[in-house]
């Protein structure tokens, strides 16, 4: 089976970390994001993928090559101007080698899913869909699609991110489509498939399956979700075939955590990292070349490659862009984010609960 994974967005709620590095590039569990689609992809028996690039498309390539080190075929093409999700998959149809009829695997590359891939497709065969979406239940579903279906699991309607959702069913990001649906999205112009492409079908009569599955989900789109997803992976709550053993920590090769350091809760150090005397590092993802300085603490937070923290600072859900230095003493929480290369001097910055 051949797979699309659209891989084309800006990342814009992840930024700093995003701004040199395409979302489904950052590390989760030590290895790109990708890769942990790309592994449960090829597990479900796909063996050709097709990745839609826009923004930073050049670095895809040269970390996954022709894909053989992940047993698939990978093909790359890049739009010169964003075309959206539908006009990015319409974009790499004359790469597909799929027959009218044949199911095509579609991702969103920015999500850490559980589901059955088989299942779906299967359920999409079975009901001779279109399209068949999978869809996830959620306590707010504003920030997604709104996909309610009807009692055989017909999809009813499909309302993109409307402050008044019309069912608590969202769009998990995980289309499968009948090769001809792909064809006939309009060519070289801007397409979305969740505001033109699934709403006209609908109009027209044409069968959307709804695949409702309540296994794990996570959208990865801002820091919390990131650094969760990452943290999810390492221990092992969500499977991976790209993850070799869950525990409470994953460390690189070369990196160095002195003796009386505690790396807790999920968290990953990157290659060359340094984690030094008396700190603790929980459930948190310490990039390539980072530091961090005696008992510091960083919990739920993001150090970007080469940055350092000074000793005796304090990070809750605080993310520091590439190459940053924090001097010694600060506290970074709740949401702070500090931007590539800039410096903090030392105890700048304090975060006080009792004002
Ligand atoms: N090639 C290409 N070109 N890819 C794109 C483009 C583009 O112009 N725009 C976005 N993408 C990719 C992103 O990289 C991402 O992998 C995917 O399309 C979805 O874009 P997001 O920006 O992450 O969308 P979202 O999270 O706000 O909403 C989407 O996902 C939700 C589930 O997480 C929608 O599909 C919602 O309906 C859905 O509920
Ligand atoms: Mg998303």
């Amino acid at each position: 089976m051949e797979a699309i994974v659209l891989v084309g967005g800006q990342g814009t709620r992840l930024r700093p970390l995003t701004i040199g590095t395409p979302k489904p590039m950052l590390p989760a569990a030590g290895v790109p994001f990708l890769t942990h689609q790309l592994a449960r992809a090829r597990a479900a028996g796909v063996d050709h993928v097709v990745l839609a690039t826009s923004y930073r498309a050049e670095v895809f390539a040269a970390h996954f090559g022709d894909g053989s080190s992940l047993g698939l075929r990978l093909d790359y093409v890049t739009e010169r101007e964003a075309l959206g999700t539908g006009g990015g998959i319409r974009n790499v149809a004359d790469r597909l080698e799929s027959a009218p009829g044949d199911p095509v695997l579609i991702l969103n590359g920015d999500i850490l899913s559980g589901h059955d891939i088989v299942a779906q497709v299967a359920a999409h065969r079975a009901a001779r869909a279109a399209v068949t979406l999978h869809l996830v239940r959620v306590a707010d579903a504003r920030a997604f699609g709104s996909v309610p279906t009807d009692a055989e699991g017909r999809v009813t309607a499909f309302v993109e991110k409307s402050p008044e959702p019309v069912s608590d069913q969202v769009n998990a990001g995980c289309y499968v489509f009948s090769r001809e649906v792909i064809d006939a999205i309009p060519a070289g112009r801007v397409v979305s498939v969740e505001r033109e492409t699934f709403p006209e079908l609908l109009q027209s009569g044409r069968l959307i399956v709804g695949h409702v599955d309540d296994a794990y989900w996570l959208d990865v789109g801002n820091p919390a979700a990131y650094i969760k997803a990452s943290a999810d992976l390492v221990r092992g709550v969500i499977a991976s075939p790209a993850v070799d053993l869950p525990g409470e920590a994953w460390l690189a090769d070369g990196t160095e955590v002195v003796a009386d350091a505690q790396v807790c809760g999920g968290a990953s150090i990157g290659p060359g990292a340094l984690v030094q005397a008396g700190a603790r590092v929980d459930g948190s993802i310490v990039m390539t070349g980072a530091g961090i300085g005696a008992d510091s603490h960083i919990v739920r937070s993001v150090v970007g490659r080469n940055a350092q923290i000074g000793a005796g600072c304090v990070l809750v859900d605080a993310v520091v862009g590439d190459g940053a230095r924090i001097g010694a003493g600060n506290e970074l929480a709740a949401g702070a984010r500090i931007w590539p290369g800039i410096t903090v001097p030392d105890v700048a910055i304090r975060f006080s609960s009792d004002i």
